[in-house]
């Protein structure tokens, strides 16, 4: 199973080439799920069909999947109940189990673990996810050492703290415990397919524009500096030939950020993908597979 990471600044068009990445690798007879990791799911009128909750075959090969936050947060609350009870109770805040995915990085740990159990399933040949805007990815690479620092530190409280959580509940401390090394045993599988070249390949999404350029080189620099390559990168909106005055301009100042890019990426595939001129729908995502992966340098 190969692990195809969509990154990039919002609006950029992360959904869109998620969304004909997985057109194209179902079109080469290979099982793939489009997975959507942005809480702001947009895959639904990407692929213009109404997804539900569940992994659904939208075309022969093809599946996409938009997890409902709400219902995983509930899930994902249950299945680390010993670890929420704690940590609130620690603090003595009370939080429903309906506002729980919206506590700030929770989403990240849920679509972690939902990544995870798909990772281990390996029902499919390829997992394009659709990532939420820049952040998401770091959260993912750091989730090992957050968690093992965690571990450490139950751990070292375990001696001071069990014998009170134990007499709170017997065998409380015990479960948290557990709770917590299999939280940790899935964020490292997920760190450590994403550190793996033949396990995982991240695509950064940007437009030739000042802002998303230099967004990009910083989100490439920090994904690099934790040991994972960035293996392409696609240049969306990029204008057609055009002879009006507008057309010319933009084309001239588009150019000299693709040519930046290219200076800078050499060793990395780079992808120019047009400007369509207007937005891209259901089998109009057939022409942006064909310009990534059969024009452009995309590869699977
Ligand atoms: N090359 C393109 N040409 C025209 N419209 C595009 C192109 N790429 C993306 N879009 C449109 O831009 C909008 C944002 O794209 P989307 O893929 O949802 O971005 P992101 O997932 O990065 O937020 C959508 O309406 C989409 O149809
Ligand atoms: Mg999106």
């Amino acid at each position: 199973m190969k692990l195809i990471y969509v990154a990039g600044k919002g609006g950029v068009g992360k959904s869109v080439c998620s969304a004909a990445s997985g057109i194209w690798t179902a079109r080469q007879g290979k099982d793939t799920l489009v997975f959507s990791m942005d809480p702001a799911h947009s895959l639904s009128d990407i692929f213009d069909i109404d997804l539900g909750s569940r992994p659904m075959k939208i075309r022969e090969h093809l599946y996409a999947y938009e997890p409902d936050l709400a219902e995983e947060a509930k899930s994902f609350f249950r299945r680390y109940k010993n670890i929420f009870t704690a940590l609130f109770g620690l603090f003595e805040v009370v939080v429903l189990p309906e506002d729980f995915g919206n506590m700030p990085g929770v989403s990240e740990l849920i679509f972690m673990d939902k990544l995870n159990d798909i990772y281990v399933e390996k029902q499919y040949d390829f997992v394009v996810i659709d990532s939420a805007p820049t952040a998401m990815v770091l959260p993912l690479l750091q989730l090992p050492s957050i968690t093992t620092g965690f571990v450490t530190k139950v751990l070292g409280m375990r001696n001071r703290w069990m014998g009170v959580l134990d007499l709170l509940q017997p065998g409380f401390g015990d479960r948290i415990l557990s709770e917590v090394r299999t939280m940790r045993l899935k964020a490292e599988t997920m760190r450590n397919a994403l550190l793996d070249p033949e396990a995982a390949s991240i695509t950064i999404v940007t437009i030739p524009e000042k802002a998303a350029v230099e967004e990009s080189r910083r989100l490439i620099e920090t994904v690099e500096s934790h040991g994972v390559a960035v293996s392409s990168i696609i240049i969306n909106h990029v204008i057609r030939d055009c002879d009006c005055r507008f057309c010319r301009e933009k084309k001239a100042s588009q150019t000299s950020y693709i040519q930046e890019l290219r200076d800078r990426y050499r060793e990395k595939r780079i992808t120019i993908l047009p400007d369509y001129g207007g937005e891209v729908l259901g089998e109009g995502l057939l022409q942006v597979a064909e310009d990534l992966y059969a024009k452009g340098e995309m590869k699977i």
